[in-house]
This record gives C-alpha cells, structure tokens and sequence, in this order.
C-alpha cells in the first residue's frame, strides 16, 4: 500500500469486525492506509485482526493511568505519534472528554448501531424492539462531546422483522455498519464533506437521513 494514502488510526474495543472491515475495504479500493490500531483492551480480537494485517497496534488502558486526565493525554499522543487525517472509532467502548474530542473536531468519526438521533448509548437492539419500531439500523457520525450526538454522515436502514431478538437484529445492523464505515471514511478522505452546524453536507448537499418510521 502506497505511503501517500491517507493516514488514519483506528481506535478499538472488542471483536474488531468493523475494523476487519475496513482493512479489507483498504486492501481492495479504498484510498487509505491504516496507519495503527490502538486498543483500551489488551484481549481485544480486534488487535489480532491488525496484527494478522501487519499493522501496527498500540493498547492503552485506562487502569494503566491514575488519572483520566493522564490517560487521555497518552491516548492522544499514541494517535497523534501517525499524524493521522482521520481518527476512526470502531466499536471503541470509552466515553471521551471534552479535551479529547476538541483536539480530533471534525477529523474523528464513530459508527453506532442505531438511527440516530434514536436510541444513543448502549443495547440499541433490544431498545429498538421494546420500543416496537420496524426499522433499526446503523450510522456514521462526527464525534461530538455529547455521546453518539454529533452530525451524521451515512445512515443505513434494517427492517426490524417480527421473530427478531436483539442478538437477530444486531447481526442485520452489523453488516449494514460494515459497509457504511468504510463508505464514510472514502468521503472524508476524498473531502467530499463539510459540516454545517450539525448537518454533514456532501458535495455541498445534506446527506440525506433516514426517516425513522416509529410503530410503523
Ligand atoms: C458495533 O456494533 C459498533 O457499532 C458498536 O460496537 C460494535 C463493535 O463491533 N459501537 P466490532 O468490534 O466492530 O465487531
């Protein structure tokens, strides 16, 4: 892969499917080098999955760090060592400070499995059937201080079917997240994007959001 792609980082949590997704998308058609993978979990499958593609990996744990202040400034510093464009979080399990996030404004994404602004934080799925929508799925958004509140860039719909359990659903959401990821990443690097507020323009238009249907 040439050294003038576009650098990101990738920062990771657990089992790294949205990270695998990516490395493969970059190994085919996607214009990116991923330069590392950091990790808050040395366990993390994720790290595996880089390591298997020569990339380079870093874990940084929080326990490690008698402080969150300290542990930030070392996170930062492990990222900022690639000088990358873009930071990707993907399926990264830690809430970020206010410091932390104004350093990477408009140059950090995250996806989630849900249509936000619906359901923001954590077991979107089983909240999506208890809340008896029919449609669930999946976004991509700048990071913001607010959790999972920042501007979307892409969003994909599932239908939410009736023999659903959230385990069912998460899997539909999943595959929808790893195509969205590496779609928004090709955007951003390709400077397709502008935000405007809490709007993400793509080639100066709003990318168009889903209309969540609620109860049908
Ligand atoms: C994904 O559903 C992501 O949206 C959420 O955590 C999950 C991580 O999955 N934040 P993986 O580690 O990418 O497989």
């Amino acid at each position: 892969m040439s050294k003038a792609y576009p650098v990101i980082v990738v920062l990771v949590s657990g089992r790294g499917s949205n990270l695998q997704a990516i490395i493969d998308r970059t190994q085919h058609d996607l214009p990116a080098r991923i330069a590392s993978v950091i990790s808050d979990e040395p366990e993390a499958l994720a790290l595996e999955r880089a390591r298997r593609a020569a990339i380079p990996t870093h874990v940084v744990t929080r326990r490690a760090f008698p402080t969150r202040t300290a542990f930030d400034r070392v996170l930062q510093a492990t990222i900022d060592a690639y000088h990358p464009e873009l930071v990707v979080l993907a399926g990264f399990m830690r809430i970020l400070t206010g410091d932390f996030v104004a350093h990477y404004q408009g140059k950090m994404i995250n996806v989630h499995p849900s249509l936000l602004p619906a359901f923001p934080g954590l077991d979107t799925h089983a909240r999506a059937l208890a809340a008896g929508h029919r449609q669930h799925g999946a976004s991509v958004h700048f990071v913001t201080e607010e959790v999972d509140g920042g501007p979307v860039i892409i969003q994909a719909a599932v239908p939410v079917l009736p023999e659903d359990t959230p385990e069912i659903l998460a899997e539909r959401v999943l595959a929808q997240e790893h195509r969205i990821l590496p779609e928004a990443i090709r955007w951003f690097i390709e400077r397709d994007l502008t935000i405007d507020g809490n709007i993400v323009r793509r080639h100066g238009e709003p990318v168009p959001l889903q209309r969540r249907m609620q109860n049908g």
